[in-house]
């Protein structure tokens, strides 16, 4: 991407700028409004898995940006399309995901790839033509995907994927292949803003009082970060205890492990995707989506690496195995919601910017990814719908 691009990079080179993030950034609306404008309808989102929409008729729905999204499969070809009906406006699919046509519930139109309607009664109430038909046409987005993360951009311009994604392009292609088999997948509301939902993700410097019965004796108090150009990656080390029950888990269930990540490898991926694995035989999967300035989504999947094991052998214990990790991880996720939703009632009564250590360099990262997005004024965003 050459420097007059209007677009900057995913992640940018760490500067001087000032990153400081006050208390209103986390519960204004009009705050709400820009990063709707300058994140969420600029960015690359990721939205699910290939294998959510595989064949024909399957479909999955995401909000971004206040946005509603489908994602269907039309034949074998996927697309975005906006999930409103262009009649009088219902939401066309209602569930988070499923199989069925993309007909609308209300009065049945019905519609094509292109988004393009079919209009129960049209020769009769309505006369379309052609060219009124596709007048009526669903707005349509851009839609990619490295590995079987799909990721759908609103705005029409912008960087491709892989320039988005950067060195984490081949890490999602090297996760594809591994995890394989998922084994939770939930949702829940946080009463705390989105980006609180990303900065409990980012240290480790709160697992200690946080966690006290969970993460903490996971892992090793040995923590590295990596926040240089293209990342923002932390790794942990595991507890010697938790590196021994990982080996024989995937010994038991014949586990292919990721070589490339044998420790708490970390990856966030900007804006709100973030991605832990675990002695390279478990990965979650969570996205921090705002609802309101005050709450967010949390939705989780969870994922073992692929199993040379017949289908059926060793069943008891791995329905012991999930039942931990996902109990696990539960119950940490539900550790991080308590504390942060503490913060952003903290948020309304402080006039001062919050401070980071050096050992919070993945916050400061964050915050200057968003200043960096939000720096851009609306009309540099061009041709954008
Ligand atoms: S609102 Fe969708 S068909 Fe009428
Ligand atoms: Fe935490």
């Amino acid at each position: 991407m050459t420097s007059s691009s209007p677009f900057p990079d995913a992640f940018p080179a760490a500067t001087d700028q000032d990153v400081s993030m006050q208390p209103g950034y986390y519960f204004e609306d009009s705050v709400q409004q820009q990063e709707r404008e300058r994140i969420f309808a600029r960015c690359w989102n990721f939205v699910g898995f290939a294998e959510q929409v595989a064949e024909h008729g399957q479909f999955l729905t995401v909000e971004i940006g206040g946005t509603s999204v489908v994602v269907q499969n039309f034949q074998g070809e996927l697309r975005a399309l906006h999930n409103v009906c262009t009649h009088r406006f219902a939401k066309i699919q209602e569930e988070k995901c499923g199989k069925r046509a993309l007909t609308c519930p209300y009065h049945g139109w019905t519609y094509d790839k292109e988004g393009t309607p079919f209009i129960p009664g049209n020769a009769k109430y309505f006369q379309l033509d052609d060219a009124g038909r596709k007048a009526r046409a669903l707005r349509s987005f851009k839609l990619e995907q490295c590995g079987r993360f799909l990721f759908v951009r609103l705005a029409e311009e912008g960087p491709s994927l892989p320039q988005y994604l950067g060195p984490y392009a081949d890490i999602l292609l090297h996760l594809s292949e591994i995890f394989t088999d998922q084994v939770d997948d939930q949702r829940s509301l946080w009463q705390a803003n989105w980006k609180l939902g990303v900065e409990s993700v980012l240290e480790v410097y709160h697992v200690g009082l946080v966690h006290p019965e969970s993460f903490k004796n996971y892992v090793q108090a040995r923590w590295e970060i990596d926040v240089g150009e293209g990342f923002n990656n932390g790794v942990a080390y595991l507890s010697e205890n938790s590196a021994k029950w990982w080996d024989g888990v995937r010994q038991r269930l014949k586990l292919h492990q990721s070589q490339r990540f044998p420790n708490y490898d970390h990856f966030f991926i900007f804006p709100n995707l973030a991605i832990g694995l675990s002695h390279g035989c478990l990965m979650s999967v969570q996205t921090y989506t705002p609802l309101t300035p005050q709450t967010n989504e949390l939705h989780y999947r969870i994922f073992m690496a692929a199993s040379d094991l017949e289908a059926g052998r060793q069943a008891a214990v791995r329905k012991a195995v999930v039942e931990n990790v996902t109990t696990f991880n539960r119950v940490i996720l539900g550790e991080d919601q308590h504390i942060m939703e503490q913060v952003q009632k903290g948020n309304a009564q402080m006039s001062m910017a919050p401070v980071h250590g050096s050992n919070e360099a993945r916050i400061r990262k964050f915050h200057q990814h968003w200043h960096h997005w939000m720096s851009l004024a609306s009309g540099e965003n061009a041709k954008r719908d």
